[in-house]
């Protein structure tokens, strides 16, 4: 459904987003994640026709932006992680509008504006001014003008931003209600726990450079590989059984860097197979090495988002 290769901007000299790559599969739901500044908006804003590249490629079902942008426009649903509305308009109207200017014919609108206002939740402030909706409200809307021209790929930008706790849970419910309907969603938000739960897949943006893409499963599996292993040692054992331990754990090719974190407690980074961990504590019980605790944490993904976007 999107691919996109190479794609870069520049604003002025400073490159804010370098050499993208992503392809993103028919129905599926894809996460956007990255610290501000990562050059998520860029890239929606390039995908949405909105903005030139400054190189590289983007092809979303056969059209490629910049060269088919009124076929790519009709493909695409965009909603702005800033968005003006008319205030003088009600929530009805502002989607009767929206439509028009995609050319939907009246019938059609009819049906679909209540559809449309129904699925977001909205239904009971189809008759209330746009400017008397709460912003969480807006946001809804927003992604019900972003639905107008039943367009096949969404691009949404932060859509869950402003919202409370249950606003958040009703877009969730909304996102696999557009799965259903076999729309692909390209969805940008801060949060990678949040998003992880509901995508099949992801991307991991930082200072414009590509950190991770592929399924959620895989950044797991990833990110455990990376986890180091903690072994605490007897407390009060004694600095020659500690040099004892480090010393085996020294003779293990799988082993890669080795630190005291606090007294008795030695943390181990890996490289290699999963049984990795079994031969390392049967390594060091042969050393006599007085092994108190011993566990691999798994990186929560709050933890992986700070660890791949970390900076020095
Ligand atoms: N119009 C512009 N002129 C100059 N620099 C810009 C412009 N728009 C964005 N940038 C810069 O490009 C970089 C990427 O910005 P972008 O808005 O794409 O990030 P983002 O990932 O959407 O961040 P956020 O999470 O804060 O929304 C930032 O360093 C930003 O300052
Ligand atoms: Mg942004």
């Amino acid at each position: 459904m999107l691919t996109i290769e190479g794609l870069t901007r520049y604003y002025g000299k400073f490159l804010a987003l370098d050499h993208l790559n992503l392809t993103i599969g028919d129905g599926e739901l894809h996460g956007f994640v990255g610290p501000n500044g990562a050059g998520k908006t860029t890239t929606m804003r390039i995908l949405a026709t909105l903005l030139p590249a400054s190189s590289g490629r983007a092809e979303i079902d056969g059209a490629v932006i910049g060269r088919n942008n009124r076929k790519a426009r009709s493909l695409v649903g965009y909603m702005p992680d800033f968005f003006g509305a008319y205030d003088n308009l009600k929530s009805w109207e502002y989607l009767d509008f929206y439509a028009r200017c995609y050319g939907v014919g009246k019938k059609d609108r009819d049906r679909m504006t209540g559809q449309l206002l129904d699925l977001v939740g909205l239904s009971d402030k189809r008759e209330a001014y746009v400017n008397s909706l709460s912003r969480g409200m807006k946001q809804r809307l927003c992604l019900a003008r972003a639905l107008v021209h039943d367009p096949r790929l969404l691009i949404l930008d932060e859509p869950a931003s402003g919202m409370d706790p249950r606003a958040r849970a009703e877009m969730k419910g909304i996102l696999r209600t557009l799965k259903e309907m076999g729309k692909t969603v390209l969805i940008s938000s801060h949060i990678l726990p949040e998003l992880s739960e509901m995508c099949d897949s992801l991307t991991i943006l930082d200072h414009g450079k590509l950190v991770f893409t592929g399924t959620v499963e895989a950044l797991s599996r990833k990110m455990n590989g990376d986890a180091p292993l903690d072994i605490r040692l007897v407390p009060g054992c004694g600095e020659a059984q500690v040099e004892n331990a480090v010393t085996a754990l020294r003779q293990m090719p799988c082993v890669t860097a080795i630190t005291e974190e606090e007294p008795y407690l030695l943390r181990v980074r890996l490289q290699g197979e999963e049984d990795a961990c079994a031969d390392i504590l049967r390594a060091l019980l042969s050393a006599g090495a007085p092994v108190h605790d011993f566990h691999r944490a798994p990186m929560n993904l709050e933890k992986v988002f700070m660890e791949v976007t970390g900076h020095d």
